[in-house]
């Protein structure tokens, strides 16, 4: 049994309790005594620290005071005309006739009233596919890659080089887009659109990272493809020079010279790279698809294929408005330039294709191939106002077609593997 003779101390510091050999009421009293001069000394501390809070919290007040006065006095020094002198008539609303594609100086910020209703259109029908890469169901092909006699090397080729050429790709045309392009094209309703492509880029992008993380790919050699293999590179840099010069901050447009450098970034990105350098790929994955061969990765082109035919009809369409806008620039020696690029780009997909179809591989060939670039070259030269250059070319796919209007309603929700939220239901309670 415990003594209290052991609670003694030793060490000369006060003890605590005494021994048991005092009277009990001694001891009592002396306990007593001792918590009520303890509660005492917390009192005056409490007391200290009560103080101390409201003079921190006076400081604070008179700080906060002293804060929001200087908040008040910039606001009262700011110019709300700073910065809007540049802008002619910007202090009046804007009017329908004010806009312009490009060189407008009416405010930027006023999106209606509405000039180009196809781009509102287009912005309004971009909205409506949303989709998401995790919605696809991936299994199938996850179990076809990874068995060895799932796919034969001409196919696995077909499939790396897609992922490889187009997981770059859409970086250079969103970076085109927010770096060069956005800037100069000086209408809001266009912009808008412009913001939805831009975050579609980023979409395709996701769905090609998710596409290589689900077969466990070496993502580095995919997505360093467009330096390593020169098909690939040479595509890139064919895109990358038009974006150079427009990605300077201080260019600007004003000049004939100047704006046909933005017409030629234009045609370059979406008429080339968009129009023709993604087709070779697609129609190679959708046609592995209908084959019933990696039907996730090929829903995934699917629905990509689907935004992008409408960022290629926009950029039609803001090209000839251009030109509409600006006939000035549409001259012999600017159609001569525009034939030629869509020509070189024809030519590097031909390249492109030849080197991803050594022979015959799902019911296609190099040749094939060629005739249907052939055909898109035509199709793209008469949507800008220009002449055919390859006579007697018929489309060889003409399923394609059918899968560019695929409509999200018609198989979109039967196949979708998550939920997420798109228009979430906010209260206010
Ligand atoms: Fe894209
Ligand atoms: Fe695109």
């Amino acid at each position: 049994m415990l003594s209290w003779d052991e609670f003694e101390q030793e060490d000369g510091a006060a003890p605590i309790i005494k021994a048991r050999t005092r009277e009990p009421e001694a001891i009592e009293k002396e306990v007593v005594d001792q918590v009520n001069a303890q509660a005492t000394a917390a009192t005056s501390d409490n007391d200290q620290l009560a103080n101390f809070q409201t003079k921190l919290a006076v400081a604070d007040e008179q700080q906060n005071a002293s804060a929001l006065q200087k908040a008040i006095d910039d606001l009262e020094e700011l110019d709300v005309r700073a910065g809007i002198e540049e802008l002619e008539g910007s202090a009046a609303r804007v009017k329908v006739d004010d806009k312009r594609m490009i060189n407008c100086r009416a405010d930027l910020n006023q999106l209606v009233p509405f000039k180009y209703d196809w781009a509102w259109q287009k912005y309004l029908d971009g909205c409506a596919n949303h989709w998401m890469p995790q919605e696809i169901n991936m299994t199938a092909d996850i179990a076809l890659w990874k068995s060895p006699n799932g796919l034969t090397d001409d196919e696995r080729l077909i499939v790396q080089r897609s992922l490889g050429f187009f997981s770059t790709a859409d970086s250079l045309v969103a970076n085109n887009l927010v770096l060069a392009v956005y800037r100069l094209i000086t209408n809001p309703e266009c912009r808008q659109y412009i913001l939805r492509q831009a975050f579609e880029e980023a979409i395709h992008t996701h769905a090609y990272q998710y596409c290589i993380e689900s077969l466990s790919m070496d993502e580095g050699a995919i997505f360093n493809m467009y330096h390593e293999v020169p098909s690939v590179a040479k595509k890139a840099s064919w895109g990358l020079k038009y974006t150079q010069e427009l990605s300077d901050p201080k260019f600007d447009t004003g000049t004939v010279e100047d704006d046909q450098a933005l017409l030629k970034n234009l045609i370059a990105f979406y008429c080339c790279l968009e129009g023709i350098f993604f087709y070779c790929g697609f129609t190679q994955i959708l046609s592995m698809g209908r084959r019933n061969k990696m039907t996730g990765t090929s829903e995934q082109f699917q629905y990509i294929l689907r935004d992008e035919s409408m960022h290629l009809n926009f950029g039609i369409d803001m090209i000839n408005q251009i030109k509409l806008e600006n006939p000035q620039l549409w001259t012999d020696e600017m159609k001569e330039q525009a034939t030629q690029m869509i020509l070189q780009a024809t030519q590097l997909e031909i390249e492109y294709a030849r080197d991803t179809m050594p022979r015959g591989v799902l019911g296609m060939n190099a040749a094939m191939m060629e005739e249907y670039l052939q055909f898109i070259a035509n199709r793209r030269l008469v949507q800008i106002g220009l002449p055919e250059q390859f006579q007697n070319v018929q489309n060889p796919f003409p399923w394609m077609s059918e899968i560019m209007d695929l409509r999200k309603e018609k198989n979109f929700f039967e196949t979708r593997v998550i939920e997420y939220q798109t228009g979430g239901a906010l209260t206010w309670d």
